[in-house]
C-alpha cells in the first residue's frame, strides 16, 4: 500500500472569480487574484492511500464517508491525475501500476467547515496535491492548477502561497486558464488578515449555482467585466509596490461590486446580513477617523463572514473595535472558538 498526506491553505480572493463561460471545464468570465492564508490558522489535510486489494475508490470527508460517485468533480481530479500517472508507467515498466489501484481518500478541515470558509478551495487543492505526490507526477504547481480548477475554480489559487492570479486564459480546452503567483508570501510580512465568523449558517445559495444566475440574469455583470482587467492590473501593481492605500480601496470596492451583482442577479442573491453590513460601515468609519488613510479593508464571499485585511501594527485595534461593536454571543463563545472574539486572527504574516 502506498500512502501519503498533504495539507492545503485557504485562499481569499480580493479580486472575485464570480462566473463560469465554461461550467465542465471550470473556465472562469475574468481573472481573479487571492491572498492564501497560513496555513497553521486555517487548512484542509487529506490523506490518500493506493492499494490494489481495495474494492473501489472511497471518500470520507470530515470523518463521514461521502458517495465518490456522485462527486463529478472529485472524479474530474481523479481521471486528470491518473492520466499523467499512466503515461508514467506507459513509458517505464518498472512504475508499480499506481493508476490502475482503487484510492481510499480521507480529508479533514482544521476549522468548522459549517462556519462558511472557504473549504472548497483548501480542499481540493489538497486532494490534487496529494493526489500529485501520491504518483510522483513531475508536473509544475501551475499544471496542478489546471486540474485543481476542474475540482473547484478557486482551488487553483491554493496550490501557491501569497499573492495569486488565477489567468482566464481563452482557450476552448482550458490549456491557458491557470494559477500564477504574483508575489511570494515573504513579500509582505506587514499584511495580516482577520476572519470574522459573524454566522455559522450554512449558505443558502452556492457559490456554483449563484454564479451561473448571475451570468444568467445580471446586465451590471457585463459592466463588471469591462471593469476587471484593469482592476486586475492595479491590484497587481499596488501588491509589487505593498501600496496598502491602493490594495485596501480596490479590495473593498471590488468585494462591493460582487455582491452589487448578486444584488442585481434575478431573483436576488443575499449573501451580506445586518452584521455584515455593519462591520463594512464601522470599517469606513475607522478609515474616515484616520483622515481618510486606509488602515483596515474588508472583503466578503459567498456568505456573510468578513475577512480584513489590516497592517499587523493596527491588528490589535481592529479586533478591539470589532470585538467591541460586535461582541461574540454565549453561545458561539462555548460552541465556537476558545478565542473571546469570535474571530480567528491570522497569527503572523500570511502565505503558505
Ligand atoms: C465568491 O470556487 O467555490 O469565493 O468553481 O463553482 O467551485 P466553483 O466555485 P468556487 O467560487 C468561489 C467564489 C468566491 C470568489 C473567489 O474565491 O474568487
Amino acid at each position: 500500500m502506498t500512502s501519503v498526506t498533504c495539507t492545503a491553505p485557504v485562499n481569499i480572493a480580493v479580486i472575485k472569480y464570480w462566473g463560469k463561460r465554461d461550467t465542465q471545464l471550470i473556465l472562469p468570465t475574468n481573472d481573479s487574484l487571492s491572498v492564501t492564508l497560513s496555513q497553521d490558522i486555517l487548512h484542509s489535510k487529506t490523506s490518500i492511500s493506493a492499494n490494489k486489494e481495495y474494492a473501489h475508490d472511497r471518500l470520507w470527508l470530515n470523518g463521514k464517508e461521502e458517495d465518490i460517485t456522485k462527486n463529478k468533480r472529485m472524479h474530474n481530479c481523479f481521471r486528470e491525475t491518473r492520466a499523467l500517472r499512466r503515461r508514467m508507467e506507459d513509458e517505464d515498466s518498472s512504475l508499480v501500476p499506481l493508476s490502475t489501484y482503487p484510492l481510499h481518500v480521507c480529508s479533514e478541515n482544521n476549522f468548522p467547515t459549517a462556519a462558511g470558509l472557504a473549504s472548497s478551495a483548501s480542499g481540493l487543492a489538497a486532494l490534487v496535491f496529494t493526489l500529485a505526490k501520491l504518483f510522483n507526477l513531475p508536473n509544475s504547481m501551475t499544471d496542478l492548477s489546471r486540474i485543481a480548477r476542474q475540482g473547484s475554480g478557486s482551488a487553483c489559487r491554493s496550490l501557491f502561497g501569497g499573492f495569486v492570479a488565477w489567468e482566464m486564459g481563452s482557450e476552448a480546452d482550458g490549456s491557458d486558464s491557470r494559477a500564477v503567483q504574483i508575489a511570494p508570501d515573504t513579500h509582505w510580512p506587514e499584511l495580516e488578515a482577520l476572519v470574522c465568523v459573524v454566522s455559522d449558517a450554512k449558505k443558502g445559495t452556492s457559490s456554483t449555482s449563484g454564479m451561473q444566475q448571475t451570468i444568467e440574469s445580471s446586465p451590471l455583470m457585463k459592466e463588471r467585466l469591462q471593469i476587471v482587467p484593469g482592476r486586475m492590473e492595479a491590484m497587481k501593481k499596488a501588491i509589487l509596490n505593498k501600496d496598502f492605500q491602493a490594495f485596501a480601496e480596490l479590495t473593498m470596492r471590488d468585494s462591493n461590486q460582487f455582491h452589487s451583482v448578486c444584488l442585481d442577479t434575478f431573483p436576488p442573491i443575499f449573501y451580506l446580513n445586518d452584521t455584515s453590513r455593519g462591520i463594512i460601515q464601522l470599517i469606513h468609519e475607522y478609515n474616515a477617523a484616520n483622515g481618510g488613510v486606509y488602515k483596515a479593508a474588508y472583503t466578503y464571499d459567498a456568505g456573510p463572514n468578513a475577512v480584513i485585511y489590516a497592517s499587523k501594527e493596527d491588528m490589535k485595534e481592529i479586533i478591539q473595535l470589532i470585538a467591541h461593536y460586535f461582541p461574540p454571543s454565549e453561545e458561539k463563545k462555548s460552541t465556537y472558538f476558545t478565542d473571546p472574539y469570535n474571530v480567528l486572527q491570522s497569527k503572523d504574516s500570511l502565505g503558505a
